[in-house]
């Protein structure tokens, strides 16, 4: 009989590192990830962030020159969050030309000149409130008045040198109200990649404290998506790409590499999934405490990011990834 043990032997393929290579299903390079960077519009070129251990506040300048040192190792997307110093209830620091964001973009842009500089957009950041919409007095967060707001500012990056913008507030209509905005601001060319599907989530933790965006009251329920569901994801997916997403976005990752097989697979549009702050934070607490190898554990989640479907994977780790790529760290 054949087709079962012993004439089949499934550790055939697995003897050498050039087999395992050969018959590889899945790939890997510095060219599938994205560098998330926080500028500041003040405080020290770099301050280093506590729940994020290796990673920093830039400057525009030091984000720059963070972003030459990437690309030397092979990484040359970014995903930028600009951290303004004023923040106000019409989000008014967010087409500030000289803002944290747009000075980032003209700075990476001259010290990488053929970088894909994403920048993400919303409102949280930018505002006194926190939220990612435009809250009303009932309490309730609105959403048609954050369009205009959302769509101003994807303006003002790709005015800073965008390639792709990338909200991230959930609001509903934003992709289509974007694209037009660019469109018309002469911008056909910047793409836009929507978090598509962005759940509410425990693990954004160190990143609200990176940026200080934690809503002031309220949680982000009413417009994030609700980890119970996956059908959803797939018409958040859909409304996306008919209102002109270019890509999709999915995130936190870890928890949602079933939604990133299913949107992969459905639409056969470039996605990208997001291994966020308190997944690249957990893993840096235990490493520090010695419990695994960093190194192992990032690159062992990006592939598996990269085995359910996504193109491209953003993570804070994107450098080290890099280095222990070049230093054939799979192959070992
Ligand atoms: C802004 C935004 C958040 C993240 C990306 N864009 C935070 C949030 O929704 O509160 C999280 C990224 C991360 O945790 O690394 N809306």
């Amino acid at each position: 009989m054949t087709g079962a043990f012993p004439q089949l032997r499934l550790r055939r393929l697995r003897r050498t590192e050039t087999i395992r290579a050969l018959t590889a299903e899945t790939s890997l390079g510095p060219a599938n990830l994205v560098y998330p960077l926080f500028i500041a519009e003040s405080g020290p070129p770099r301050h280093p962030l506590a729940g994020m251990p290796g990673q920093y506040r830039f400057g525009a300048a030091a984000a720059a020159e963070e972003a030459r040192a990437a690309a030397d190792e092979g990484v040359t997307a970014f995903l930028l969050f600009g951290v303004p110093d004023k923040r106000d209830s019409a989000a008014a620091a967010a087409t500030n030309h000289d803002g944290p964001a747009q000075n980032g973009l003209r700075a990476i842009r001259a010290a990488v000149p053929d970088s894909v500089l994403i920048a993400d957009v919303c409102l949280c950041a930018y505002t006194d409130h926190g939220h990612c919409g435009v809250p009303r007095s009932d309490g309730t967060v609105g959403n048609d008045e954050a369009l205009p707001l959302l769509t101003a500012q994807a303006v003002s990056f790709a005015d800073a040198g965008a390639d792709v913008v990338a909200p991230s507030d959930m609001m509903d209509g934003r992709v289509a109200a974007i694209r037009e905005g660019l469109d018309r601001a002469g911008h056909s060319h910047t793409a836009v990649m929507p978090y598509a599907v962005k759940y509410a989530s425990a693990f954004y933790g160190p990143f609200r404290e990176a940026c200080d965006s934690a809503p002031g009251s309220g949680d982000r329920r009413s417009y994030q998506m609700d980890v119970r569901n996956t059908d959803e994801a797939l018409r958040e997916a859909r409304l996306d790409l008919a209102e002109g997403a270019d890509m999709l976005m999915v995130k936190p990752a870890m928890t949602s590499l079933d939604i990133v097989r299913r949107i992969s697979r459905q639409f056969g549009v470039p996605t990208a999934a997001y291994h966020v702050s308190g997944e690249y934070a957990m893993v840096m607490a235990a490493a520090e405490q010695g419990h695994l190898d960093a190194d192992l554990a990032f690159v062992e989640t990006a592939l598996a990011i990269r085995r359910a479907g996504a193109r491209m994977v953003v993570t804070y780790a994107a450098r080290r990834i890099a280095r222990a790529l070049n230093g054939g760290i799979i192959g070992r």
